[in-house]
């Protein structure tokens, strides 16, 4: 055949040239441009086409040549696009199911009681979880040798060997952000303290090494005991409903003077008697007092004229009181299948 009809052949071809896979460009790459390919045959015999005929052989070469190379670049796009569409996002797919937390049941709780006492004016306090000495115990009127200084009860960072009051350790309890705000400001004072508490507790169902604790603290001119226990039950009536009565037993603090610990009617039976109360009808759930002289004065407040309360309470505890949640260890476990029986919590 002919070189021109070669050229012509070839031409003809490249209408019906398809190409739907990478692949398949590459082996019509192969077939027309690569070093065996058509192409390069057709300019190897060119050097034998008479010379009158080279001028215009060589131009119709050329035009095959951008010929080919155009349609099959034209393919390559079309093959291009196609993956493209393959690729692209069906965005009337229903979306992957997304896995959404769930606040914390001592968040839960720990909110609203907070809340409670934020619609009476109670502000927030918060304070350092390593403490000293003082703001844990000494400035609270704990006596040197009360127990609460022993190794057994307290988590010590650094324990001084001739002056207790030196040691530092892991707050017991939140009364240390009482003394540290009323070193910080003069009465009215009316705060609430949550925070993250740890006691040397072997860890059991019943017991941890640490918990979470809410303390109030008032204190102002001719705050009474009367202030307090009407405090007290209205927070136990918004907690646990309207008809929730409270009773107060004395106890024994060192902070506080007089002191009491607070029982709320059984929320199961509502006082009747059931085996969750122990068939007293009371639920025990805060210890509180009013605050002793001796406190108000260590933190430079004048107890000649300014009184106050406290009260402290066990978030875990009111947790459990609601929600029924049987061992303790649960709280800090973060099993999300425990959790998720929260969801409706909020
Ligand atoms: N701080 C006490 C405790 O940890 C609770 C308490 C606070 C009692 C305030 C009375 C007044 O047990």
């Amino acid at each position: 055949m002919a070189l021109l009809d070669k050229i012509e052949a070839i031409k003809a071809q490249m209408a019906s040239l398809q190409a739907d896979s990478e692949e398949a460009l590459e082996a019509l790459r192969i077939k027309y441009l690569s070093k065996k390919g058509e192409l390069t045959a057709l300019f190897a015999e060119f050097k034998d086409v008479p010379a009158e005929q080279k001028r215009e052989m060589g131009q119709r070469l050329n035009e095959l040549k951008t010929l080919v190379t155009e349609r099959i670049t034209t393919l390559r796009e079309g093959v291009a696009d196609k993956q493209k569409q393959s690729n692209q996002v069906d965005i009337t797919r229903p979306a992957y199911p997304q896995y959404v937390g769930t606040r914390h049941p001592l968040s839960v709780v720990r909110r609203q009681i907070i809340d409670i006492f934020a619609r009476l004016g109670f502000t927030l306090a918060e304070g350092p979880e390593v403490e000293d000495d003082w703001h844990v115990f000494s400035a609270l009127n704990f006596a040197a040798d009360h127990p609460a200084r022993d190794m057994q009860d307290t988590f010590f960072i650094e324990q001084n060997p001739t002056d207790v009051t030196r040691n530092i350790v892991l707050r017991s309890h939140t009364s240390s952000v009482q003394v540290r705000t009323m070193e910080r400001a003069q009465p009215p004072i009316r705060i609430i303290c949550p925070g993250r508490v740890f006691r040397n507790e072997a860890i059991t169902a019943r017991a941890h090494c640490f918990f979470h604790q809410i303390e109030g603290l008032y204190i102002d001119k001719n705050v009474s005991f009367a202030d307090l226990k009407q405090v007290l039950l209205h927070f136990a009536r918004e907690l646990y409903g309207p008809e929730t009565q409270i009773r107060l037993r004395p106890s024994y603090f060192p902070f506080t003077e007089p002191s009491a610990e607070m029982d709320v009617s059984c929320m199961l039976c509502g006082g009747k008697g059931c085996s969750f109360c122990k068939h007293t009808g009371w639920v025990e759930i805060l210890g509180c007092g009013m605050v002793d002289p001796n406190v108000l004065e260590a933190c430079g407040i004048d107890s000649s004229v300014y009184s106050g309360y406290a009260f402290g309470l066990g978030i875990e505890r009111i947790t459990n009181l609601k929600y029924m949640v049987k061992d303790l260890r649960m709280f800090s476990e973060n099993d999300v299948r425990f959790l998720d029986e929260f969801v409706s919590a909020h």
